[in-house]
């Protein structure tokens, strides 16, 4: 395996470099998570064991991070989050409360831009499958972001998620590394991430002019955006894909 795993708790230092090197891997509309963002920097604080760096340790060089979070999940499709809004706000809930979960759910994948397409997304994954079972959890959760959902914005998440290839596997090349690790696909979930801004915010965050209400595709956009320039507000809700891998 390329890289060594270390939590935040146990390498804060290396943590801390990661967050300020690994950088440019999301569209900057992606970062403005109306509910994800509320908790996004409590997760190194309280959940530091549950967020990880994979460091090369020869190079010195930090080149990807893992944030996941414990959950209660029932095991049913009906019982998953609402989206991954639903998920850290019930992640946060159930630490608060000193419930004890049942499962770890991913949060998100970051590999430094450098590093992508060279197969660390695979190692990525099953150190998420160790952190679950180092923690007792027999189930790893993930709302996927699919890599090629921006190339199709108007294709409704279900039917995306359902294309295979014609050897069967997904079609999008995020959910097949999942399924091709045993992960079974749940359910799509169309209202995941939900990110609003006034206009001026989305345009300064996707580089286009909205000069009339309506609905618009955009730059890196998993789905359409819409814009309503009499109430000052745009809204998008990012699409995700829920897969579940057991975990020995
Ligand atoms: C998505 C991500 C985690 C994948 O990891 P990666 O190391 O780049 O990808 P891998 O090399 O492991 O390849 C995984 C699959 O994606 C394909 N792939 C990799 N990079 C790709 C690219 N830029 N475009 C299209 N397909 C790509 C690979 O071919 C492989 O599929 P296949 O072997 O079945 O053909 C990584 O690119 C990333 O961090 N992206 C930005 C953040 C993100 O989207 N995170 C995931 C959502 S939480």
């Amino acid at each position: 395996m390329r890289g060594r795993v270390f939590t935040c708790a146990e390498r804060p230092d290396l943590w801390r470099r990661s967050v300020e090197e690994i950088t440019g891997v999301w569209p900057e509309y992606n970062v403005h998570g109306d509910v994800l963002n509320e908790y996004w920097g409590r997760l190194d604080e309280e959940l530091a064991g549950f967020q990880f760096v994979l460091h090369d340790e020869e190079a010195d060089v930090p080149l990807a991070q893992g944030h996941t979070v414990p959950c209660a999940w029932d095991g049913s499709v009906d019982g998953l989050p609402a989206g991954i809004d639903g998920l850290v706000e019930d992640s946060f809930r159930l630490l608060e409360g000193g419930g004890k979960p049942t499962a770890l759910a991913a949060l998100a994948i970051e590999i430094a831009p450098a590093h992508q397409g060279g197969g660390l997304g695979r190692t990525m994954v099953e150190a998420m499958r160790d952190l679950a079972a180092r923690h007792g959890l027999t189930e790893l959760i993930a709302p996927l972001r699919p890599t090629w959902k921006e190339r199709y914005p108007l294709t409704p998440i279900d039917r995306y998620a359902a294309w295979v290839r014609k050897d069967g596997l997904p079609f999008d090349p995020w959910i097949r590394l999942h399924v091709r690790l045993g992960a079974d696909v749940l359910a799509a979930e169309p209202r995941s991430l939900r990110i609003t801004g006034t206009p001026a915010e989305w345009e300064e965050w996707t580089g286009l002019a909205f000069p009339e209400s309506g609905t618009y595709v955009f730059p890196h956009g998993l789905a359409s955006l819409e814009v309503d320039l009499d109430a000052g507000r745009a809204e998008y809700w990012e699409p995700n894909v829920w897969v579940r891998h057991r975990v020995s």
